[in-house]
């Protein structure tokens, strides 16, 4: 039958089982169709869906085989997530569905198309066999929501590519494409044509076998090393770094073990044990949390719907340094032409070598082809003259943070920059009023404030002067996601919303030094608590030198400007807080002990010990305030979206779901109190909601 008769004769014969599944005979073969938009994720219709047309299946007596099948983007998409605090009490549980399916007389066939992933990958694991697109992807990343694969995957995954496969997919939980999925024997065929005919077609074959069709929870020749403790004992001293502080990883090693080790029925049983445990923890409430946190910060409720975008097909970066190169990076990956100038034939050659230097880093970790490699480095039009960027619809300019130096070059820009350009400052901390009213189209100019390193890290702050226009700043939003970062809109402030957030933690990171930690203890203490970093090393990757030191006005008055008079900026310099090797290793310093210690002799403090829960505290307790302030002034659009912004932007530990979901752990009483004991004065906002028993993170309701 051909491509087009097939879906047609789906399309006559199915009927309705409910709102979200069809059930549809193509001669002998049963076709299930789930239609849930967006994702087809697996809530109470679509779980009661798949009950009833597997039992309408398995009664039919002119149906030999089943194919499961999804309409729209993709096949299911996992548990669904949003269900998770307020189940769905009158509809079957996933696990009941999955045994119907599971215990299908008939072959059974799931159809895959884009993702299968988390309990849509399980959903498909209870299918006999498993046909897919070459574009599908397949995978379990429950791990990213600090759970495990509480639907069997632990158990029935493991029985299909082995235990060591298992273990990477689901602790790492990236999804794998179809072809390496059909080598290791996850997906068994790969549909070129329509995936429903080949579907049906793989269907009719299994019939025509004649093979009794063995489920997966019954195979075992997959496993690699049934009893091989020692496989477990090296996966957790080979991640032990990775899985420091994150439950979901060591449940999910326990579960495979027990795959392993238990019959069928009894490694369930221990899987749903440690599923609870897991859905119970306070991790995977937080990265639940930020899961929809993150795909709400583009939502801008002031912006008219439908209002338009500008086209940016051609790019111009001002400033080849650290994050003029890693910006223009961006759009070259998204296949987005950029015109890099610079003031000075060196600092040029230096930016373009970054660039050539990353993808070639990537090439080798087999990330980029060679030919995406030419194609990004082809797309690159290095120039010493502004004057090349009179075709560019977006201008982002990254040179020094000196406000004189940021007016002269948006002047320049506003004489060369065709009409409806967006021009676009990656400015830190300057006011960005203060910079567009240099032009004559305030307009048209906004912040795009990235993240080092800029081709890596995902935030992309987008900051909204007085003046921008909607559109400018519904292109800018939209922009993100072509070059894969998560927009948060922001006012415009000193530092914005992650920088300025981050300055109370940097100026109590100073002040505790004066009282006895040195830099690198405070540094260990946050890193404990889960951060990627400590201030001081993060002011060192930053370049001390761009935190506002001026040299004009240094007074040799704190460590930091001492450091900055000395030339001791920070890793580009070999010498910030740390000393660094030429691989940028860093290493305690022993001038910076020799001034801290200075400096605490100068203050007549008594130098104590702090306890690392003392100094985290310290460090923390006035960032929760500052977000408070941030959201009474109308900085940020919502709290999350400040959660979102410090976990992509700063390294904030995401299990803890960000500074605002965790004064929410603590508690808004017990955060002010704090404060209060060490001199801050708490935001009125901690106050108001505190009364009202209401909830940080959640704030506004209506946002
Ligand atoms: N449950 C509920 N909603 C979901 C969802 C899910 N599992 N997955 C996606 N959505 C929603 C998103 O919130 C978003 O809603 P919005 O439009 O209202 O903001 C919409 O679907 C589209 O999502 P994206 O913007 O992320 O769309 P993309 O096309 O970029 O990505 C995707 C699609 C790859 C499927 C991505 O959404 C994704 O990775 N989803 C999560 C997959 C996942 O983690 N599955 C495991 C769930 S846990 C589980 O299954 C437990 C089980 O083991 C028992
Ligand atoms: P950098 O010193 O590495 O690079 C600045 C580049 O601009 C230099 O190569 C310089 O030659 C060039 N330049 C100066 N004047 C120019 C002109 N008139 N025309 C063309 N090029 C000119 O500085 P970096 O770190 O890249 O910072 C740039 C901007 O990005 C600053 O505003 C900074 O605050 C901001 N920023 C920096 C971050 C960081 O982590 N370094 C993070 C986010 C923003």
């Amino acid at each position: 039958m051909a491509s087009g008769q097939t879906l047609d004769a789906v399309r006559e014969s199915a009927q309705s089982i409910n709102d979200v599944t069809t059930y549809a005979r193509v001669g002998t073969v049963a076709v299930i169709t789930i239609d849930s938009p967006p994702v087809n994720a697996l809530g109470g219709a679509v779980r009661r869906g798949l009950m009833d047309a597997f039992a309408r299946a398995a009664d039919d007596s002119e149906a030999h085989a089943v194919v499961l099948a999804c309409a729209g983007r993709t096949f299911i998409a996992g548990a669904d997530i949003r269900e998770f605090d307020a189940p769905d009490p009158d509809a079957p549980d996933l696990l009941d569905v999955l045994a119907r399916i599971d215990a299908c007389p008939k072959p059974t066939v799931a159809a895959i198309h884009g993702t299968a992933l988390g309990g849509g990958l399980e959903t498909a694991l209870c299918c006999h066999y498993r046909v897919a697109t070459p574009s599908a992807k397949v995978g379990l990343p429950e791990v990213a929501l600090g759970l495990l694969p509480g639907a069997g995957g632990t158990q029935r995954l493991p029985r299909i590519v082995g235990a060591q496969t298992a273990l990477e997919m689901m602790v790492l939980g990236k999804p794998v494409a179809a072809a390496p999925a059909h080598e290791i024997g996850l997906i068994d065929t790969i549909v070129e044509g329509d995936l429903l005919e080949g579907a049906i077609a793989f269907a009719r074959n299994a019939v025509l076998s004649g093979a009794p069709p063995v489920p997966v929870r019954e195979r075992s020749e997959g496993l690699s090393l049934p009893h091989d403790a020692e496989l477990f004992a090296r996966f957790r001293a080979d991640n032990a770094r990775a899985f420091k502080g994150y439950q979901a990883p060591e449940n999910i090693v326990r579960a495979v073990e027990a795959a392993v080790t238990l019959p069928f029925e009894a490694g369930m049983r221990r899987e749903a044990e440690l599923f609870q445990e897991l859905f119970a923890s306070r991790q995977s409430a937080a990265l639940r949390y930020l899961f929809f946190a993150e795909r709400q910060t583009a939502r801008v409720p002031d912006l008219p719907t439908g209002t338009p975008k500008r086209p940016i097909a051609k790019v111009g970066v001002i400033g080849a340094g650290t994050m003029g190169s890693g910006i223009a990076m961006n759009f070259l990956s998204a296949g987005i032409p950029v015109t890099l100038v610079e003031q000075e034939d060196a600092a040029l050659e230096r930016g373009v070598a970054a660039i050539r230097r990353n993808y070639e880093i990537s090439l080798k970790k087999g990330k980029l082809t060679p030919a995406t490699l030419d194609a990004c480095t082809e797309r690159l039009h290095p120039s010493l003259d502004m004057a090349d960027l009179c075709e560019a619809d977006l201008i982002i300019e990254a040179v020094f943070e000196k406000m004189t130096l940021k007016q002269e070059i948006f002047a320049r820009l506003d004489g060369i920059a065709r009409p409806g350009a967006i021009l676009a400052t990656n400015t830190s901390f300057l006011d960005i009023n203060a910079i567009a009213a240099a032009t004559s189209r305030p307009g048209d100019v906004i912040g795009l404030h990235f993240f080092s390193p800029a081709n890596v890290m995902r935030l992309l702050e987008v900051v909204r002067g007085s003046a921008t226009r909607p559109d400018v700043v519904a292109t800018a939003m939209g922009l993100a996601r072509t070059i894969a970062k998560i927009p948060v809109l922001s006012g415009v402030c000193d530092g914005f919303i992650a920088n300025r957030m981050m300055t109370p933690r940097m100026d109590a990171a100073q002040a505790l030094i004066l009282e006895g930690p040195l830099p690198w203890e405070v540094d260990k203490a946050m890193v404990a608590y889960g951060f990627a970093m400590g201030p001081f090393a993060m002011l060192d990757l930053v370049g001390l030198d761009v935190i506002g030191w001026d040299p004009a006005t240094s007074t040799s008055s704190t460590v930091t400007q001492v450091l900055c008079e000395t030339g001791r900026w920070g890793q580009k310099r070999q010498a910030g807080f740390y000393d660094y090797d030429a691989t940028r290793r860093p290493s305690p310093s022993p001038v910076t002990e020799a001034l801290v210690r200075e400096f605490q002799f100068r203050a007549e403090t008594q130098p104590r010990l702090f306890s690392g829960e003392e100094i985290v505290e310290r460090l923390l307790l006035p960032v929760v305030n500052e977000g408070a302030r941030i959201l009474e002034e109308g900085i940020a659009l919502r709290a999350s979206d400040i959660d979102v912004a410090l976990v992509m932007g700063y390294g904030w530990p995401p299990v803890t779901g960000g500074p605002m979901f965790w004064a929410d752990t603590v508690g808004l009483e017990k955060i002010i109190a704090r404060l209060e004991a060490i001199g801050e004065t708490p935001a009125p906002l901690l106050r108001r909601l505190a009364d009202d028993g209401a909830a940080l993170h959640t704030w506004p309701a209506t946002a």
